[in-house]
């Protein structure tokens, strides 16, 4: 048994289950479909007064970037043109109200997720040549293959299934905490602490001691030894607060998006049985496959800035500290880029959606996520036969607000 396999599937379960308590703070339990609404929005104007949730019909409190912010105006945009004004514009939509203190670790809030300008440029140079498309493959050999190959040696032998929870789910923690070297018993205890970055970092902490001594081929190496370049030209060595908040964004990031996309689009090709043979066929079709349900379904359909100084966006006026909600689920089907923009189709032509966002803080795990979809999805063809839904279990359902997914994707094989 490799070590991948003693992960358990119960833990796993509670963790990751969109509908459980864990995750009803960004909205969870909302399970209806939200494309009609953000339609109707979109099409009475292309910013509106409110947060996207509130606006999309949601009575609860739902929590995420940017939120809840109770003392100042909430905005949201709906179309394309809007989005992209919005992440074109970094100095007056900010990703954070204030300069961020990389003196403490308190989550992402003072990572590079929320910085701005020169000092998110300094910080994500950093990362950077670790998340290129050229090194997809090292996170594909060093992390990736085992992981999705250990988790279908666990069910190959059933003929049947849940591949949500049990597989899509445990790949990212695996593929991030492998990276930092972090051996698998711990993956889980790590995402559980999500919320308690404290406990995470007494995680790390002999992880950076043991890199600092001894670099391996791994992100905290990267991290240890990367020098970074202060305003007045001086360099330094990242600091282990500086090293906790950039493990604990990678983390953040990283997990819980990568696993509830690579359910979508599974659930997308299955429910479309002639088009996953085609895919299984000719597997030059899985990219677009993978790329259309990010446009159709992004996991994240919203994404928050701060505005800076009073200004006027798609003839809407925003006051000065007000906070403008990108909702980039609706900007995917604006129908001014995109035919058709309701329908799920791997023949349209490509053109970039805003599924990892826009700007400079467009998302940096990217390739590795493609890199994981393209990876899990693909040995589940290669070595499932016949692969299709259960026909006797209850057929998934897209749900969440602000972390949408697919409830549990239950499949026979064989
Ligand atoms: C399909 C999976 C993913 C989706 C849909 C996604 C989506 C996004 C989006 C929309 C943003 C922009 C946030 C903003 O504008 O404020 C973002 C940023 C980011 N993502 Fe991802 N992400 C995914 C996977 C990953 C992975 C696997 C990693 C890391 C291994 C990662 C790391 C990051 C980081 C570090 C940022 C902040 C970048 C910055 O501020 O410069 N993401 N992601």
């Amino acid at each position: 048994m490799t070590e991948t396999q003693v992960l358990d599937r119960e833990r796993i379960r509670t963790l990751f289950d969109l509908r459980s308590s864990y995750n009803a703070r960004a909205g969870g339990d909302f399970t209806a479909d939200p494309y009609p609404a953000w339609r109707r929005l979109r099409e009475s104007g292309p910013v509106h007064e409110g947060t996207v949730h509130e606006l999309t019909g949601y009575p609860g409190t739902a929590l995420f970037q940017g939120l809840p912010e109770p003392d100042r105006p909430h905005y949201s945009a709906f179309s394309h043109a809007a989005l992209d004004q919005a992440y074109r514009n970094p100095e007056v939509f900010a990703s954070s109200p204030e300069a961020v203190d990389t003196t403490t670790v308190s989550g992402v809030t003072n990572s590079m997720l929320s910085m701005g300008g020169d000092q998110h440029r300094r910080y994500r140079a950093l990362v950077q040549p670790s998340f290129v498309p050229a090194k997809a493959r090292w996170w594909i050999t060093n992390w990736i293959e085992e992981t999705v190959h250990s988790l279908i040696d666990g069910f190959a032998g059933e003929g049947r299934a849940e591949l949500n929870v049990d597989f899509c789910a445990a790949i990212p923690v695996l593929t991030i905490t492998g990276g930092f070297g972090i051996p698998v018993g711990q993956a889980l205890d790590m995402r559980e602490a999500l919320n308690r970055p404290m406990e995470i970092v007494e995680m790390l902490r002999p992880v950076v001691a043991a890199r600092r001594e001894a670099p391996q081929d791994d992100l905290i190496s990267v991290l240890v030894e990367a020098e970074l370049k202060d305003e007045d030209g001086t360099t330094h060595r990242l600091s282990d607060a500086e090293i906790y908040s950039f493990a604990l964004l990678l983390l953040f990031a990283g997990s819980g998006t990568t696993w509830k996309q690579m359910g979508i689009t599974l659930t997308a090709l299955l429910q479309r049985p002639e088009l996953l043979a085609q895919i299984k066929d000719d597997r030059s079709k899985l990219r677009p496959a993978i790329e259309e349900a990010l446009r159709w379904m992004p996991t994240d359909p919203m994404f928050s800035r701060f505005v800076t100084r009073d200004v006027e966006l798609e003839g809407t006026r925003l006051p000065e500290g007000s906070v403008l909600h990108l909702c980039l689920g609706a900007a995917n089907r604006d129908p001014a880029r995109w035919d058709r923009p309701d329908e799920y189709d791997i023949t349209r032509p490509m053109r970039a959606s805003f599924a990892f966002g826009g700007g400079p803080h467009i998302c940096l795990g990217m390739h590795v996520a493609r890199a994981e979809i393209s990876t899990g999805i693909g040995a589940l063809l290669d070595r499932l036969p016949n692969l299709r839904l259960d026909p006797d279990a209850e057929p998934p359902r897209y749900i969440g607000m602000y972390e949408r997914g697919v409830t549990e994707i239950p499949v026979v094989f064989g």
